[in-house]
C-alpha cells in the first residue's frame, strides 16, 4: 500500500539546508497499523507530507496504492491527496464555524458528492467514531478527545485507503489519548475484516 525507496528530503531554506530525510525505505502492507516512532525533529512529520503527496522528495520513490507519486499530474496529485488519503493532526484543524457534521462532511462535499449524500455518510462516519450524539455541536463545545474523534470521521469520509495521522494523541491526557488509538486500532481492525473499505 505505501512503499518508500531510497527517499531523502532535504530542506533549502532561507538560512540552512537541512537533511529531514536520508536514504529511507519502508513498506506498509495493506491493513498493517504501523508507528513511526523517533526523537523530534528526526522526519516523522516530513515523511508523512510525502506520503500524503503534500510534498514531493528530493531524491527516491514514494510509491502509495499503487501510484508513483511523482509521476502524477497536478491534477492527478490533488485527487490524490482528496480521495485516496486521509490525514489526522495533532490539533484536529476543525473549522470553527462548521458543526461536527459539516466538518466531517466537507471533504465529500468537494469531492463532488451531493449535499444529502455528504450529509448521510457524515453521519455515518460520526457513528463510526462514537460521535453522532454530538453532530451539530461546534468544535468549541468539544472536548479535544471529541475533535480527534470527529477529525478522524472527516479524515474518512471519502473512504481513503490510507489513513495518516502525526501524533494523533499529542494534545491529548493519556485517557483521552488511549480512547483514540483504541478507535484507530480498532478501525484498522474492521476495515480489515471487510471486503470492501468501511
Ligand atoms: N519546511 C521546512 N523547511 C526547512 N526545514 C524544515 C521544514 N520542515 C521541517 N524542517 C526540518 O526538518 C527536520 C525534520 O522535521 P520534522 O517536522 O519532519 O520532524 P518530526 O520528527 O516530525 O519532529 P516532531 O516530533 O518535533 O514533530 C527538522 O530539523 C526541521 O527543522
Ligand atoms: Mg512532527
Amino acid at each position: 500500500m505505501i512503499r518508500l525507496v531510497d527517499v531523502s528530503k532535504i530542506y533549502d531554506g532561507a538560512g540552512a539546508r537541512v537533511a529531514a530525510l536520508a536514504n529511507v525505505s519502508l513498506e506498509v502492507a495493506q491493513r498493517e497499523f504501523v508507528a513511526l516512532m523517533g526523537p523530534s525533529g528526526c522526519g516523522k512529520s516530513t515523511l508523512l507530507h510525502l506520503v500524503a503527496g503534500v510534498d514531493l522528495p528530493t531524491t527516491g520513490e514514494i510509491w502509495v496504492d499503487g501510484r508513483a507519486l511523482a509521476r502524477l499530474s497536478d491534477h492527478a496529485l490533488s485527487q490524490f491527496r482528496r480521495d485516496r488519503v486521509g490525514i489526522v493532526y495533532q490539533f484536529y484543524n476543525l473549522l470553527p464555524t462548521m458543526s461536527a457534521w459539516e466538518n466531517v462532511a466537507l471533504p465529500a462535499l468537494l469531492a463532488g458528492v451531493p449535499a444529502r449524500v455528504a450529509r448521510e455518510r457524515a453521519e455515518e462516519r460520526l457513528r463510526l467514531v462514537g460521535m453522532l450524539h454530538r453532530k451539530d455541536h461546534w468544535p468549541h463545545e468539544l472536548s479535544g478527545g471529541e475533535m480527534q474523534r470527529v477529525a478522524i470521521g472527516r479524515a474518512l469520509v471519502n473512504e481513503p485507503p490510507v489513513l495518516l495521522a502525526d501524533e494523533p494523541t499529542g494534545n491529548l491526557d493519556s485517557k483521552a489519548g488511549r480512547e483514540v488509538l483504541e478507535l484507530l486500532a480498532r478501525l484498522n481492525a474492521e476495515r480489515a475484516n471487510r471486503r470492501t473499505p468501511l
